[in-house]
């Protein structure tokens, strides 16, 4: 790679004589204290019970005790990679004030992580499942979070959903077994799902690792200039790789053999020098095309269609380097939405503000109050507020600095642009029609049923018919094929014939 960079180091220069004496290692305690070796636990006596003394033995268990952190309530499992973002045109500039966007031709460090959604840390990374997408950009003006999926929309517009939804994908609580009943319970009774489920069914579902995926805003975010001018912005990252999946087939076999391949995919593809890459889009619409566009703009279950909205290129990101540490670089990277530098302001999307809340919130659970001070979450320009103590600080805690806005040693303001305000009146259907089901929502499955080819029309119907054929009810079997029917009469007839004969097979 002809960057790198290092994460603990930041921007700092190396010390010689650091670097020469961590390769003159000897085993110390935690505190650096030689200790003549790892194993021997001290006992009175050749055959006696153990000493409370021995410091070495309980600091090595204790620690030990306390390895696990709470995983991830959703995207448990997951890996990634370091690397950078360039930005390759002009374009983004005319929109938005962000300070990553100025220089055509700049490299922005990046972590980025891929996960699945519903399984526990240890479990297949080749499951049946969206992809998370989630991108950390150290930007000279702080940390700016993409934090996508690999699909352009989501089952939900209405974030209380969201918990309850993740719920049904997750364990029964009585069998702790993964449960079709609850699977499709929900879905058939909130038909605002059916794209998402019929994207997640189609081999679309089963990428083959994590290099031949796309990755998607989902939700639309605004743009702002200096002026306070904005626009709505949908951000897309289209393989370089081009888009290859696994069939069903291929990803239930895969997931007995080597439940890791996405994960050692991608770090091998990394270490072979074979850097995988990205080019990232914007669709950009003004305040005024989106009042009348054909889909609401607020609406996380619609897309916009390149076809509708163009896709301008804005930049690439390249992955070039792996992590010395797995849990330092990227189990203990925080990302979230509401990591937004100046520039980018969020949309009045429900889902997308619900988020806003959640990943701070659960960062702060999950790592602490401190988290961004974790190396991997840490902004490369330095941190100046009245911020102070708490658990686990580990930078200093801003020094000597006055912990509040000082009039006798004042530090800087900058100006944030906000957008200017003169669309409150418009907030679109979907905000106030957050659970109501209309015609308007069948038509994304069906432009998405007729987009496929024989083949593909094919998988979706045998990966449905396979899943749903293991449901007990009846009643929700019969009302999930009857959501397929109202969006195509030969598709919802095609499940139906093939769940039957999946249950007469069982
Ligand atoms: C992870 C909540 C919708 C993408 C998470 C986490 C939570 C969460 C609590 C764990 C974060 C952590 O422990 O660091 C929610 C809620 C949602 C929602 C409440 C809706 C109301 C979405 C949507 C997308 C998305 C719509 C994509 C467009 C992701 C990704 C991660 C994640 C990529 C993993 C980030 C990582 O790799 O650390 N979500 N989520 N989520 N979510 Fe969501």
């Amino acid at each position: 790679a002809d960057f790198t960079f290092d994460l603990f180091q930041g921007p700092q220069v190396q010390d010689d004589a650091a670097v020469e004496a961590a390769t003159d290692l000897t085993y110390t305690t935690g505190g650096g204290i030689p200790h003549p070796q790892p194993y021997a636990a001290l006992r009175a006596g050749d055959n006696g019970p153990l000493l409370l003394q021995d410091f070495h033995l309980i600091e090595s268990l204790a620690h030990f005790d306390r390895e696990r952190i709470p995983e991830r309530v959703v995207h448990a499992r997951g890996s990634g990679a370091h690397g950078y973002f360039q930005t390759t045109t002009d374009v983004a500039k005319k929109y938005s004030a962000a300070d990553v966007f100025q220089r055509v031709g700049e490299k922005t460090p990046i972590t980025v992580r891929f996960s699945t959604v519903g399984g526990e840390k240890g479990s297949a990374d080749v499951a049946r499942d969206p992809r998370g997408f989630a991108i950390k950009l150290r930007t000279k003006k702080g940390i700016l979070d993409w934090v996508f999926n690999n699909t352009p929309v989501f089952f939900i517009r209405d974030p209380a959903k969201f918990p309850n939804f993740i719920h049904t994908q997750k364990r029964n609580p009585q069998t702790n077994l993964k449960d079709h009943d609850m699977f499709w319970d929900y879905l058939s009774s909130n038909a605002e799902s059916l794209y998402q489920v019929m994207r997640l069914f189609s081999d679309l579902g089963t990428p083959d690792g994590f290099r031949h995926m796309n990755g998607w805003s989902g939700h639309t975010y605004k743009l702002v200039q200096d002026d306070g001018s904005w626009h709505y912005v949908k951000i897309s990252a289209y393989t370089d790789q081009g888009v290859k999946n696994h069939t069903n087939a291929e990803a239930t076999k895969l997931a007995g053999e080597n439940p890791d391949y996405s994960t050692q995919d991608l770090f091998q593809a990394i270490e072979r020098g074979d850097y995988p890459s990205w080019t990232v889009y914007f669709q950009v619409l003004t305040p005024k095309e989106a009042e009348t566009f054909k889909w609401n703009v607020l609406d996380l279950t619609k897309e916009w269609g390149p076809e509708d909205v163009p896709l301008q290129e804005v930049g690439k990101f390249y992955l070039t380097q792996n992590p010395e540490n797995h849990f330092a670089e990227i189990e203990q990277a925080a990302f979230s939405p509401s990591h937004l530098v100046a520039g980018f302001e969020p949309s009045e999307d429900p889902v997308l503000q619900a988020r806003l809340f959640a990943y701070p919130d659960t960062h702060r659970y999950r790592l602490g109050v401190n988290y961004q001070q974790i190396p991997v979450n840490c902004p490369f320009n330095p941190v100046a507020n009245f911020q102070r103590d708490g658990a686990m600080v580990v930078d200093g805690n801003q020094g000597a600095r006055p912990n509040y806005p000082s009039t006798q040693e004042p530090i800087n303001f900058s100006p944030r642009p906000h957008s200017d305000g003169n669309h409150t009146e418009w907030v679109g259907g979907a905000i106030r029609y957050l659970s109501q089901v209309t015609d308007v929502d069948f038509k994304w499955p069906l432009i998405f049923w007729n987009s496929l080819s024989d083949t593909d029309k094919e998988h979706l119907v045998e990966n449905l018919s396979g899943h749903i054929g293991d449901v007990k009810s009846e009643t929700i079997r019969n009302r999930q094929i009857d959501l397929f029917t109202k969006v195509d009469p030969d598709f919802g007839s095609r499940v139906a014939a093939g769940v039957a004969a999946a249950i007469a097979a069982a």
